[in-house]
């Protein structure tokens, strides 16, 4: 399978966020990621529902949404309403983990899973069979920009196999300091979906970067 691009709009320029949305609805890319940040889980604040909202018309990409907030449970309905297609939490911010991925689904959302890089993999193993998609953090979240942390490759192998012995067929994604110089490289290591903020709204030529993003 080839794998998907999702540009992260975090790193676009937020007085134009309709062009931002226009080049990626234009581009081969076939998501657009969505980094919400409540300034308690992560050190940082972004934006949330209105935003998405806001932006929902204007594509039909799936709005793959990354939710980096404590206590996401309060606010599944909300998102989905916003326009949210796949919706992901941490790992960490969640003391009933479960409960919030079957949340999610009976909103007729796919349900994703985030870990952090300091979290295992192996953490995952029985919420897995039950997952649209994980999401393994590459850089610590909460800021664009990053590099890219070399330890992530070693995840990806054991949340392959991972896969494959739980019966998953969880999609693998992976955000944080991609870009041409290792996105090939994540592939060849599972990754079925790469995120690219920078690299993609920093370039000079933004559609140039999805399409060697997606070579
Ligand atoms: C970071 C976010 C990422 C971010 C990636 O906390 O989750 O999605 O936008 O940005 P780059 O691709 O610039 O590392
Ligand atoms: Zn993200």
């Amino acid at each position: 399978m080839a794998h998907i691009l999702a540009p992260s709009l975090l790193s676009a320029d937020f007085t134009d966020l309709r062009a931002a949305v226009a080049l990626v609805d234009r581009s081969p890319a076939q998501w657009l990621h969505l980094d919400v940040m409540d300034g308690v889980f992560v050190p940082n604040i972004s934006y949330g529902m209105p935003v998405i909202k806001a932006i929902r018309p204007l594509t039909r990409k799936v709005f793959d949404t990354h939710l980096m907030i404590t206590d996401p449970d309060r606010y599944i309905t909300a998102f989905r309403e916003a326009g949210a297609d796949v919706l992901t939490v941490h790992l960490e911010a969640c003391t009933h983990l479960h409960r919030t991925v079957q949340a999610i689904k009976a909103q007729g959302m796919k349900a994703g899973v985030s870990i952090n890089p300091h979290t295992p993999v192996q953490a995952l193993e029985t919420i897995l069979p039950d997952l649209d998609l994980v999401l393994v953090m590459s850089v610590n979240p909460g800021f664009g920009g990053q590099r890219f942390i070399e330890g992530t490759y070693r995840k990806l192998d054991a949340l392959r196999e991972l896969r494959l012995r739980t019966g998953s067929s969880a999609l693998i994604e992976v955000d944080g300091g991609v870009g041409t110089d290792n996105h090939r490289t994540l592939v060849a290591h599972g990754a079925d979906v790469l995120v690219a903020g920078n690299s993609v709204f920093g370039a000079a030529d933004p559609a140039a970067a999805i399409a060697a993003l997606l070579a």
